[in-house]
């Protein structure tokens, strides 16, 4: 079977074809422009000021605002059958719920089951999302299971289905042992792909399990007594250990303590390509709330690897993600209702893992990061877009406001608050682990391939308007690290000619590689909580010294240095 073509209705062609966005703060990962931006069939054709629109175009005043690339989450679990349940999120309401909340594109992944053809379950992924995503949509696909056939089919991914990422699991019942792990990383590498691993020491945790049951601690608080954070670093430090040996790029998905973050960074420095994914749920809550006397408080927030007891792990995350150890943020958005949670009521491994997010995740970041001065609007955007589309290889089509990239763009207004409430959210789970939080931070516009699916303030989403991304394997951004900093899409001026296939176009100059560089990490603390000036990020608040010893042996890894014109901790 070959991958299912999607027609876009003849409605949305011509729907809103045009659009100008008019005196907004144009943020990219490495700079901030005052730029009016002028849109049309669906992609950004010209970006300056005084710019010669044709007559009949909508224009939508953004002054004071800023306007950003759309959100991409990259990890996200939509109507999923794991542990005995199936994610009550389904294409549809999980890509609404990201578009209400400023994200425009979100890669899911398939989860076959243990011993299922990975292309037949593939197939499935592609139906299921193809008539329901209200936003574009990528997939990376998981290996429950090893042998010769997996290993044939993922060269068909590849090479056939705009696959370019494959997740194995060190944990759950269907995890892998380090010789699989080896042979995976190793036809990832053939293959140019990116190796995904879900990083806990199974073994271990299936023990504690036992010994924890048997003490009769059943209720939720077993469930991170079971995974402490040794056990996750543990898996990261031999993830990246067998990853190097077949000199495999690597990413870590949901990093969610200080050892396993520290653990990775280590690695990085021994010269492990790795790349490192926070979950927005790390960064907003902590592993209290498995002591809730409420049953589906404390199960809701039941996720693997858990949110960690220490306080202090949140601000530490977000500290890693704003000096470039991690780079990317996901939701993991696998959401259950009460009553699937209930399954483990009485033995908590019995509880399905998973929590919300993919709505909340850009306004939470803003608020943890942006409002409250750990980062600047530009890392914003490279932690939730830019990043993801560099690793994932749809830069500069996504990721970025440039002129040929998708119009995926955010008019986000960092003035205006909302409240986070399950009575409110447009998500089908009947829980919100963010519940009550006051967030700075509202997306009054969000516009996915052209068309203004949040019209200020109103959603209004079209089902199947999505379409499936291809991400194509070799990422110069993994694959090529020497030309990271050559990467560029065009930034100003008009685009007449444009052609679909020109998106993926990326100039590369024949430029010397600098010595890199780090952003300021002495940079005082704001007397007045606010976004701070761009720029400009504190990490002066940190619990803990990371500046001193990232320095050159990171190099190995990931370049950074700060581009012309603008300062930023993004890649360059
Ligand atoms: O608890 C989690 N994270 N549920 C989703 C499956 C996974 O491991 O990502
Ligand atoms: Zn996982
Ligand atoms: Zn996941």
């Amino acid at each position: 079977m070959s991958t299912p073509v999607k027609k876009v209705p003849i409605h949305l062609q011509s729907a809103q074809n045009r659009l100008l966005i008019k005196h907004g703060k144009v943020v990219n990962e490495d700079d901030i422009t005052e730029d009016d931006i002028y849109i049309e069939d669906g992609v950004i054709k010209q970006l300056g000021r005084n710019l010669i629109i044709p007559g009949g175009t909508r224009v939508i005043d953004a002054r004071g605002k800023y306007v950003l690339p759309g959100g991409i989450d990259p990890h996200t679990h939509f109507e999923m059958e794991f542990m005995g349940a199936k994610s009550v999120d389904d294409f549809y309401q999980g890509t609404k719920a990201a578009v209400a909340g400023g994200t425009t594109m979100i890669i899911d992944f398939v989860m076959p089951k243990k011993g299922e053809s990975i292309l037949d379950a593939f197939y499935e992924y592609r139906q299921k999302g193809d008539d329901k995503v209200c936003c574009d949509y990528g997939l990376h696909v998981a290996l429950t299971h090893w042998n010769e056939q997996v290993r044939r089919e993922m060269e068909v991914l590849c090479k056939e289905h705009g696959v370019n990422s494959f997740k194995v699991f060190m944990a759950y019942n269907f995890m892998l042992n380090d010789s699989e792990l080896y042979s995976v990383f190793e036809t990832c590498q053939k293959l140019g792909a990116l190796a995904q691993v879900h990083a806990e020491n199974g073994s271990i945790i299936a023990k504690n399990v036992e010994r924890l049951l048997a003490k009769g601690i059943t209720g939720p608080e077993g469930h991170e007594m079971s995974r402490p954070e040794e056990v996750e670093a543990e898996a990261v430090n031999r993830a990246c250990v067998i990853a190097k040996q077949v000199d495999c790029p690597l990413y870590i998905v949901h990093v969610m303590s200080k050892s396993a973050g520290l653990a990775l960074k280590q690695a990085c420095e021994r010269g492990t390509r790795v790349y490192g994914e926070t979950l927005v749920a790390a960064l907003a809550s902590d592993g209290s709330h498995y002591r809730h006397e409420c049953f589906q408080h404390s199960a809701g927030h039941v996720l693997s690897p858990p949110l960690r007891p220490d306080p202090t792990t949140p601000q530490f995350l977000l500290n890693l993600l704003a000096q470039d150890v991690l780079q990317v943020t996901g939701s993991d958005n696998c959401t259950f209702n009460k009553s699937q949670k209930e399954m483990g009521k009485n033995d908590f491994s019995k509880i399905p893992n998973g929590v919300n997010g993919v709505e909340d995740r850009m306004s939470v970041i803003w608020e943890k990061g942006v409002q409250s001065g750990v980062i600047d609007p530009c890392r914003f955007v490279a932690i939730t877009s830019t990043n993801a589309a560099k690793i994932f290889n749809i830069y500069p089509r996504k990721g970025c406001i440039a002129v040929g990239s998708d119009a995926d763009i955010v008019i986000w207004d960092p003035t205006k608050t909302r409240t986070i409430s399950a009575s409110t959210h447009h998500q089908a789970v009947d829980f919100n682990i963010f519940e009550g939080m006051v967030c700075h931070g509202v997306p009054e516009y969000v516009i996915v391939n052209g068309r203004v699916c949040v019209d200020d303030g109103q959603l209004r989403v079209v089902q199947g308007h999505g379409r499936f991304v291809e991400t194509p394997v070799y990422a110069p951004f993994v694959y090529d690290p020497d030309k990271i900093g050559d990467l560029k899409p065009v930034r100003n001026g008009t685009h007449d000619d444009y052609l679909p296939e020109q998106v993926h176009k990326i100039t590369i100059e024949d430029k010397a590689c600098p010595t890199p560089t780090l952003p300021d990490s002495a940079v005082s603390t704001p007397s007045v909580r606010g976004p701070r000036p761009e720029g400009q990020r504190n990490i002066q608040d940190s619990t803990f010294s990371i500046s001193e010893d990232l320095d050159v042996d990171r190099k190995s890894c990931i370049r950074v240095r700060n581009p012309p014109g603008g300062k930023s901790s993004g890649f360059w």
